[in-house]
């Protein structure tokens, strides 16, 4: 049993961890325990102690050791004396704040609960279980549930949280999490993915203080700042030892994850929605869905935290034909292009693309409507056949006669003041009465929120789509939402979670229209690198910057929290459009492996040895994709600190493995040996190395390494795949 409840404690037990809670004397639920799997009840570790300045709840009595401001909670809010951060805030219509919530019912089901309208972990009733605790207050009108998922095998345990008024007034949302965890015990250290557009996920590891941090976006997106994932870890954690506890939200729009100690040296953990504009009205009888979090633990380090969320996503978040199905090797026009192309030269890039043995033909930004810059023409996703030279039935039908797929970029939830849409409703963007809106990349928000806004772009999008089979749908997002009005309602404050609701219903409804379509969602680059897309999208575009050696420290960060086979990485040219640098190809192409591997750049301009390694490439690519896309993604090395960046991606049975390491700087004929450790292999095994025959014992390999080879010159990069001999 998953979950176990008796009395009053609730334990949910994975294969390993625990997590426990109590249901106190007073009807309060109180957080016990999340670590290494365990039995018994762990509510000795709860102190009881009169502190100063801490407040007792009325029915504590005189008992003045009974504090929430020092108690392990569940679902915290303010108004009970806790003056931590709260789970969940609510203001009724006439300006009362807080509640204080005790436990009413506790449901245990097989399966795992689905959120309407959000996307969730899903399961079978033989793999999960869910519990569901509810709460209220006997003075505000406030059902709480509190939902958890528990799959086992998998080390994961999902939450969210249902509000409901049961009362006859109005009430507002103002915080609402969908995880709290309080840790009696420290200190810890979190670590974070911060970023920008090209420099998206950048690993942040600091000690968690007494001021609360909090990793928060204000953008309407999960956005490249601030990656709505998070790990604490004790101080001592690195890849393959220690506690650690990742938090992960399922969740597009604005996140925030906080933790902070408190005065007593407890660390609070949360994780739930951004509070930036937040004041959802709740009207009686209606219900308030906080999205997804996802928590998982491991003892033994790093990199089986990220191999349990990796599989948690690959499993039970990804959906449609290339879940546990390896994506195709694309040619995205892009790079090689940008807004200056016809049908004929589609063709051309389509006929290389052929040639070098690639799979698919993603024609990028620039087909619709007038759109030949950045300007113009969003909004309206009507073929621009002048601009083709034909129609697109026809290039669609004539790339599909050469053997190849095709795929089609598009940005349903934009605007450009230049364009038919925008002159024709011009109340559909995002933008304050009374003032100038701020652009970003020169257009504006589609107000989301609007059913009818989705309607329209849906079916715009459907006359498109419906023409031809399109395989491959790339679904771009280029900027921030600073304008936050909608003209479609009075209440602002639910306008950046009803966007967030109308773009899942555009992507679900596209999804079950196009049941065969690979969708890779992108914004600006990695602007929206998150689990929540991960539900409706198999690959999300990593970032704009395509340089292999910035790549690194990039798909470094996001391997943290997201399995690297969903990280759009290409081949682009050199010198690299965004930083100049120039890579060998080998190493362009080692590194976009780590991911779901194209090429984005003009085949018309490469070498023919170049175009030969091309077909090279993409056949050692098949031959990985076991590894790649089922196998465990194994981090060797850290960026910041190594020479080198090496990762591996094992078997999950162990019995090959592929290794990847980049040189990131020049090497010195002189220089000391570098080895690579590798790790997470059968250490009885010998394994056989592609590159010299030679084999390797799997201890050796763990204990010491494999030397890397003195070569000079910079930014080499060594793939070998090993398989075991006996
Ligand atoms: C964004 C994407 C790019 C490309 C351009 C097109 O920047 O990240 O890959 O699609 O838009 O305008």
């Amino acid at each position: 049993m998953a979950i176990e409840h008796t009395d009053n404690v609730i334990s949910l037990h994975t294969a390993h961890s625990t997590y426990q809670m109590m249901v106190d004397e007073t009807g309060r639920l109180l957080h016990l325990y999340y670590g290494r799997r365990s039995a018994g009840v762990m509510d000795y570790l709860i102190p009881y102690n009169d502190r100063g300045f801490c407040g007792n709840p009325y029915d504590a009595g005189n008992n003045r050791t009974y504090s929430l401001a020092c108690l392990p909670q569940e679902y915290p809010t303010f108004g009970t004396g806790d003056f931590r951060s709260p789970a969940l805030e609510v203001v009724t219509e006439d300006g009362k704040s807080g509640c204080d919530l005790k436990v009413t019912g506790v449901l245990v089901e097989n399966g795992k609960y689905a959120l309407e309208g959000l996307p969730a972990v899903h399961a079978d009733s033989s793999e999960a279980q869910t519990l569901v605790v509810t709460l209220e207050d006997k003075n505000v009108p406030i059902k709480v549930e509190l939902l958890y998922g528990v799959l086992p095998e998998g080390d994961i345990i999902t939450r969210a949280a249902k509000i409901t008024n049961t009362g006859d007034t109005r009430f507002y949302i103002t915080r609402a999490m969908a995880v709290n965890l309080d840790f009696l015990t420290g200190p810890w250290d979190l670590l974070s993915l911060y970023g920008y557009q090209g420099m998206e996920r950048q690993m942040q590891r600091t000690p968690v203080t007494f001021a609360e941090q909090r990793i928060t976006s204000r953008r309407g997106t999960s956005s490249h700042q601030a990656n709505p994932f998070a790990i604490l870890a004790a101080p001592e954690t690195n890849e393959n030892s220690g506690s650690c506890y990742a938090v992960e939200m399922v969740y597009s729009g604005g996140c925030e994850i906080l933790a902070g100690r408190d005065p007593y040296r407890a660390t609070r953990l949360q994780a739930g929605l951004s509070e930036h504009l937040l004041r959802y009205p709740v009207d009686p009888g209606k219900t308030f869905v906080v999205p997804e979090a996802i928590l998982s633990f491991s003892a033994t380090g790093f990199s089986d935290l990220s191999i349990r969320l990796a599989d948690c996503i690959r499993d039970h978040l990804m959906r449609g034909p290339y879940k546990h199905k390896a994506t195709p090797i694309l040619l995205n026009s892009w790079e090689g292009c940008y807004f200056t192309f016809d049908g004929n030269k589609l063709l051309a890039l389509a006929k290389e693309a052929k040639e070098m043995d690639l799979d698919l033909l993603v024609v990028d930004d620039g087909w619709f409507g007038k759109r030949d810059d950045d300007t113009s023409g969003l909004g309206d996703w009507v073929v621009n056949e002048k601009k083709l030279g034909m129609p697109l039935t026809s290039l669609i039908d004539q790339v599909h006669d050469l053997g190849l797929s095709f795929g089609i970029w598009v940005e349903p939830e934009m605007v450009s003041e230049d364009s038919d849409l925008y002159r024709a409703h011009p109340d559909w963007a995002l933008v304050t009465p009374g003032r100038y809106p701020v652009r970003g990349r020169y257009q504006l928000v589609l107000d989301f929120s609007r059913p009818e806004v989705v309607d329209h772009v849906y079916q715009q999008l459907v006359d498109v789509l419906d023409q031809r089979p399109v395989e491959y749908l790339k679904w771009d997002c280029n900027r921030s939402i600073a304008d936050v009005w909608s003209n479609g309602t009075s209440d602002q404050g639910r306008v950046l979670y009803d966007y967030v609701l109308g773009l899942y219903d555009l992507l679900e409804r596209l999804g079950k229209r196009y049941p065969k379509m690979l969708i890779e969602t992108c914004s600006g680059g990695g602007g929206r690198f998150d689990a929540g897309m991960l539900c409706y999208s198999r690959q999300i575009w990593c970032s704009d910057n395509t340089d292999a050696i910035d790549r690194l420290k990039i798909q470094y960060g996001t391997s943290f929290g997201y399995p690297t086979d969903a990280m759009g990485a290409h081949v682009s040219k050199v010198p690299n459009e965004q930083c100049g640098r120039i890579t060998p190809i080998e190493t362009r192409a080692a590194v976009a492996m780590a991911g779901t591997f194209g090429y984005e750049l003009d085949p018309a301009k490469m070498s023919e040895d170049d175009r030969n390694k091309v077909r090279e490439q993409a056949a050692f690519r098949r031959a990985n994709e076991d590894l790649i896309f089922f196998g465990d993604y194994v981090r060797l090395s850290d960026p910041y600190t190594s020479s080198f960046t090496a990762w591996s991606n094992v078997a999950k049975d162990r019995s090959a493995f592929l290794l990847t390491a980049v040189e990131t700087g020049i090497q010195f004929a002189d220089e000391p040996v570098r080895y690579v450790k590798l790790s997470h292999l059968n250490a009885d095994a010998l394994y056989r190395c592609s590159f010299d025959g030679k084999v390797y014992p799997g201890a050796a390999l763990m204990e010491t390494g494999i030397p890397l080879p003195q070569a000079k010159g910079e930014y080499h990069a060594f793939q070998w795949r090993f398989e075991t001999v006996r």
